[in-house]
Formats: structure tokens, sequence, C-alpha cells
């Protein structure tokens, strides 16, 4: 019969599609293949089949999990660890949104679960995709897996919007977690060697992400809605109407989710919670708020990975003793020498730690701390445990002395004026750098090379098959096979996924650079600002040769000269949010000569792709617009930002170059000077109305 032939083919095409990498059919024909099984399925529900494709759809990809980009970015949160930075929060919101004192604003507060974020995506009420976050932009789908959840509906009950998608944390009672440790531990030929997962939000990750869905299956996974991705419509306009309706449709939606319209009664709501915290059957380390009005939502916008419209407010760190065995140095990407405690094992909320870090070489002296003290140490969350104190300050031993050279290389061991850490100066001849730096090139905020990690890298390095950034585009199955437990799949699966990036964002080659105090958030605003390699470069020529100018002229290259120049130099990259410090990192880059070395290497091997822009086209696109005056209905950061989303630039003064003038009351010296350069004017009324043409 038709449903069962379905099935076959169904199974045959995920197999070709995700295994062999060889799809005989169209991705339209074979969303028509599912479609139909679908319909047939919605008639006759009688005969939906065990391997029915809509319960288990999805051959398991041999390597991995297939990559899905998210509709819209799965965001994280910002922290805060005291009451008053949770007033502080919502004080930040109503300047952002120029609220009247007595104008209230409505929250909402839930229980922060240690699970992993997982999108649910429904179309025409049916589950069609469940990825998890990744990096927020990509994450991996996790479709058949998902489908194992009971909580986790098929179908979703209601009425609900053509297309929506549920956003929640897949995770794992405590209670069940603790039983399946206990299963594995009964089922392990060698007790030993059992696979033991540390805490339950592991063993939810762990179960999740399995190339088998029927393993998954057996793993007791459960499910919380705590938000929404894209949507074709949003039945209500809060927050908390929201989740009711999600609620309604099916999907389990916290109990201890309210909506509150005080601090007061936030932070009640916090402390209940926390009150509660031991009895829950699962894990949760803190307490979410959100701003319940979505227009509002929308207004605030989100900073980096990070909404302005919501915060967690985390539960104090938790502590414990024990004993200081050593104190080891690890030399990181830029030479920095970092101390690592290690420590007797010890239980800390639930999680064995055996390391803590040391920061750096005056937070030993600032401690006392030697090998053999008792310290009390913290961990809060997924951050590395802290050594907070040592307990036998008063006993007699050594003191711990931080050593001058570099443990890796043997080179000094410096701290250059002004500065905290200590740095090798060993540069390239390091190879502890220079593994950390190629780890970082490959890591998964960089260019992301699938099943590239730190031990491959480390093996790869100390055979000399990969010295440089470029090498890893060099090499093939055919040297991979030479290794030592390398078959024909895995070495040609690993040479695709460097295949596969060899057209990088550009603000992902810019962050797997390495260079120091370019992160993420800033190679992102300088791959927008720039938009391609060659843009970039040009800057960058521009800035090394202001440079070797001003100290022509200069004769000095001293700190304070560098410091001058460095304001000099931001003002070239003209991009915001990088400052002086920023662009003398990038300029110390790029003048050094084996880093051009490197990256002239790379391209040869890759070549960065463009950045296509992804703002909304409007009438001020591509213009500069300043702001001035008292603006009353929105303020100047949300002005910013909103100017920014339409494609303009903002301007702090009036210039010939300035195309747009929005003066609220109170306006002076600009707008005159404005109306004087004959360049055009409007009030905040106007400005409204230009951002609403292009929405
Ligand atoms: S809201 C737009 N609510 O915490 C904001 N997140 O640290 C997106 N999480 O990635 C998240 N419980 O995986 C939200 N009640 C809750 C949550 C929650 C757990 C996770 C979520 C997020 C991470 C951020």
């Amino acid at each position: 019969m038709e449903l069962a032939h379905l099935a076959a083919e169904i199974a045959r095409h995920n197999a070709l599609y995700h295994g062999a990498d060889a799809p005989e059919i169209s991705d339209a024909d074979y969303d028509a293949l599912l479609r139909r099984n679908a319909e047939l399925e919605d008639a006759f529900p009688h005969l939906v089949r065990a391997d029915s494709p809509s319960r288990q759809v999805g051959a398991a990809p041999p390597g991995h999990l297939a990559k899905v980009a998210h509709a819209l970015p799965m965001l994280s949160l910002d922290n805060a660890f005291a009451e008053g930075e949770v007033a502080e929060f919502i004080a930040r919101v109503r300047r952002y949104l120029r609220l009247a004192d007595d104008e209230p604003v409505a929250l909402t507060a839930e229980p922060k679960i240690d699970g992993l974020s997982c999108s649910l995506r429904y179309e025409r009420g049916r589950l069609v995709l469940a990825a998890t976050r990744g990096d927020g932009a990509t994450g991996e789908d996790v479709t058949p897996n998902a489908r194992t959840i009971g909580e986790i509906p098929q179908s979703l009950t209601c009425e609900a919007p053509e297309l929506f998608e549920i956003r929640g944390e897949v995770y794992m009672a405590k209670s069940d977690f603790a039983a399946l440790n206990a299963r594995l531990l009964a089922e392990a030929a060698d007790p030993a060697k059992a696979r033991q997962f540390a805490n339950p939000r592991n063993a939810a990750a762990g179960s999740l992400r399995q190339k088998d869905p029927a393993v998954t299956a057996s793993r007791p996974l459960r499910f919380l809605a705590h938000g929404w991705g894209e949507a074709s419509a949003l039945p209500a306009e809060t927050q908390s109407g929201l989740m009711a309706a999600i609620a309604d449709w099916g999907v389990p939606v916290s109990e201890l989710l309210v909506r509150v319209e005080t601090l007061d009664d936030l932070l009640a709501h916090y402390r209940r919670i926390e009150a509660q915290r031991a009895d829950l059957p699962f894990d949760i380390d803190g307490v979410v708020y959100k701003i319940d009005r979505l227009d509002w939502q929308r207004r605030l916008g989100s900073v980096g990975r990070a909404p302005r419209w919501a915060i967690a407010h985390k539960f104090p760190a938790e502590k414990a003793e024990t004993v200081l065995l050593a104190i080891d140095i690890q030399v990181g990407r830029t030479g920095k020498l970092t101390p690592v405690a290690r420590l007797e094992p010890v239980t800390v909320g639930g999680v064995v730690v055996t390391n803590a870090t040391l920061h750096n070489a005056d937070e030993i002296e600032r401690l006392g701390a030697r090998p053999g003290d008792r310290v009390r140490i913290q961990r809060a969350g997924d951050v590395i445990p802290q050594v907070l104190e040592v307990l036998t300050r008063g006993e007699k031993r050594p003191a711990y002395v931080f050593p001058a050279e570099c443990p890796e290389c043997g080179s000094d061991a410096v701290r250059a004026e002004g500065e905290v850490d200590i740095r090798c100066t060993g540069g390239l001849i390091c190879p502890a750098q220079r593994v950390e730096r190629l780890r970082h090139f490959a890591s998964r905020h960089a260019l992301d090379i699938e099943g590239l990690g730190a031990t491959h890298i480390e093996a790869f390095f100390r055979d000399g098959l990969v010295q440089s950034p470029a090498d890893i585009f060099r090499i093939t199955a055919a040297k991979l096979l030479e290794r030592e437990r390398w078959a024909e799949i895995s070495a040609r699966n690993l040479v695709a996924a460097i295949d596969a990036r060899r057209a990088p964002p550009l603000d992902r080659f810019l962050f797997a650079l390495g260079i120091r105090h370019i992160g993420e958030v800033t190679a992102r605003d300088l791959a927008r600002r720039y938009r391609s390699w060659e843009n970039f470069a040009a800057m960058v020529a521009m800035m090394l040769a202001r440079r070797a100018e001003l100290e022509q002229a200069v004769g000095e290259t001293d700190e304070k000269f560098r410091t001058r120049a460095a304001k000099e130099l931001a003002a070239i990259v003209e991009t915001p949010g990088v400052g002086p410090e920023v662009a003398q990192a990038l300029a110390d880059f790029f003048a050094e000569e084996h880093n051009q070395a490197v990256v002239a290497d790379l391209l040869t091997q890759l070549a960065p792709a463009d950045v296509i822009h992804e703002t909304r086209v409007s009438r001020v696109s591509g213009k500069t617009v300043v702001f001035t005056g008292t603006l009353e209905a929105f303020s100047r950061d949300e002005a910013k930002a909103q100017a920014e989303a339409l494609g303009a630039k903002v301007a702090g003064s009036v210039s010939s170059k300035t195309d747009l003038v929005v003066a609220g009351p109170g306006a002076g010296s600009k707008l005159k000077k404005a109306e004087e350069l004959g360049i055009e004017t409007t009030d905040e009324a106007g400005w409204l109305a230009i951002v609403a043409e292009s929405e």
C-alpha cells in the first residue's frame, strides 16, 4: 500500500542524502513525498505505521548531525548576580524606551532550566524540524531524536499559526539522570570504564545529539518551552499571553512562570523559586526575567548575542573546600601564561571539580596560594571554577614563585608595563602558542571545521603535517591514510569538512586569525563595516602607512607615542565599537612580517566571502544621520539602533557629509549648522515616519 511504499522511499532518500551524500531527487520532490505521507496519515490516522517517516524521519548521518541555519538567531542571556543589577536592568529598559516614571513595566519571571535549548518548527501544526542552538546562527538537526521525546508533541492540539517555532529547553530530571548513570554502570562490561554523565545537563545534551534516535528514545528527556522563533503570526501581544497560548497548544510551559509589575514582586518570586530549588525535580541555575510587552521587546532588540529585554538572575555560586595539589602554567594563543590550580577532586553543586583558574600572578600573590594549601573554591554555572581564598594562610610553606620562563619553549616570560599578564616572548617559535592558534583557527566559533578538534591538531602539529593555518587546507585523504587509526571514510569526511570552509564568512575569518582583542563581536562589526577582505586589507594598509608616517615624524616609539598613534588608528578603522586599543592590536598584528606571511599563505587556500548587507532597504540606506536635541519618544541608543538597522550611518556632528539631521526640542548649534549647509532636517515624528515606511 502507498504508506508502506512512502516509508520505504523516504527512508531510502534519507540514507542517500545523509549517508552517501548523493541525493537522487530534489529537496522539493523530497518535501512532496513527506507532504503526501502527512496527507494520507491525516486522512487515515489508524494506518500510521510504526516506521512512519513522520515519526522517525532521517537516516542517521555517518559522521555527525546535519547543520541547520536558524530562521531567526537563537539568543543567549546576559546575567545578573545581585539585586542591584536587576534594578539596573529595569532602569536601563526605562531609559532606552524613555518611559514616564509612573508607567508600569510588567515582566515575566520563570526558572532558568539547566538543559540545552532547542527550536521546534511547526508547520500547519505539525513538527517538521527540531534543531539545537549551536552557535546561535546554525544548529544541528535533531528532528528524529526530538520526535522520541514524549513532551514534544508531533502536532499542536489547538489552532496554531501556519508557521510557529517553539523554543525551549530539553532537559533531564535529576532522578532520571541518577537512574541513567546507574543503568549505564550496570550495563557496562567493565564497570571501571562505564560511561557516566557528570550532570543532568550533559546527560541531556549527550542523549539528544545522538546519531541513532533509538538511543535518544531510551533516554528520559523532557521539554519546557520558554519562547519562540520565526512565526507567521503572534496570537498575543505579551510574553505571558504567548506562553499561555503555547501551553494551550499542548507544549509544556513552566508552572513557575508568573507576570509581575514591580521589582519587589520580581525579587519575591526569585526567592520563592530559590527556596524550592533543591526540591524541584530538575536543575535550575537562576530565574529569567523578560519584559512582558512584545512591542517593547521589539523596540529594545538585542546587543551582540543577548536581548536587551531579558536577563538571567543567577543563583549565588556554590562553594566547597579542597586541597590545592599543584599550580600548573598553561600557555595561551597570545602567549599569556595562565596559572591553573590542580585540586583534590571535590563535588561542587553536583559536579566534580579538579581544576580551577588562578587568573594571574597577582591573584596567586593576593591569595597567598601555595601547593599543599587548603582552599575554598566556587563554581557558578558554566564558568570555570575559581579559588576564593586560602584557609591555611598562617602555615609555613615556601611562597609560590611564578616562572620567569615559558614552560613550553623556555623563552623569557615577561610582564609589559601596566599589564597584569605575563607573556611568553617566544611568539611563533613557542609550540604552545602555535598549537593554540591552530586550535582556535579551526574551533567552533572561528572556522568551525567539523571533526578537527584539539586532539587532531596537536597530533598533526607534532608530526609536522600542519604547521600553519594554510597547511590545514593542504591535508589530503592520502596523507591521513598514512597515519595510524585513519580509515577511508573518516579521512574523506575530514577533507570534505575542510573543503567546506574555503569560503568562510569574513567575520569568522577575522576572528579565526586570533588577533588580540578581536573577539567575535568585534570581528562581526569589522566585517559589517568592510564587507570584503579587499576593503578590510586596504584599510589595514592605510593604518600601517599612517603609523609609519607618524613614527618617522616623531622619531620615538615609546608607550606614550603608541597611545597617541592608537587614537589616529581608531579613526582610520572607523567602526563603531573599535577603539584605540583594538585598532592598535590590529596594526600590531599586521605589522608583523610572519603574520603577513601566514595570512598571505592562507589566502592561497581560501577566499573569505563578502558580507551581503542584511539591513532593510530604506530612504536613509547608506546615508549619514545626526540626532540632536532632546529625543522624547525614544533614547539616543534606540535611535542609533533604528538608523543602523535601516542601513544608515550615525554621526555625532554635522558636516557637509551629513544627509539628514533629526532634531528634537532644544536643538541648537547642530540644527543651525544643518540649515546653513542646506541639509535636510526633520523632527522625531518625521524620523518615526521614515522608520515606519520600511517596516
Ligand atoms: S530565554 C531570548 N528562558 O539559557 C532569550 N532561556 O543563558 C533566549 N534557558 O540559551 C532564552 N531557561 O537555553 C530563556 N526560562 C528560560 C530559560 C532559558 C533556560 C537557557 C536557554 C538560553 C540560555 C541562555
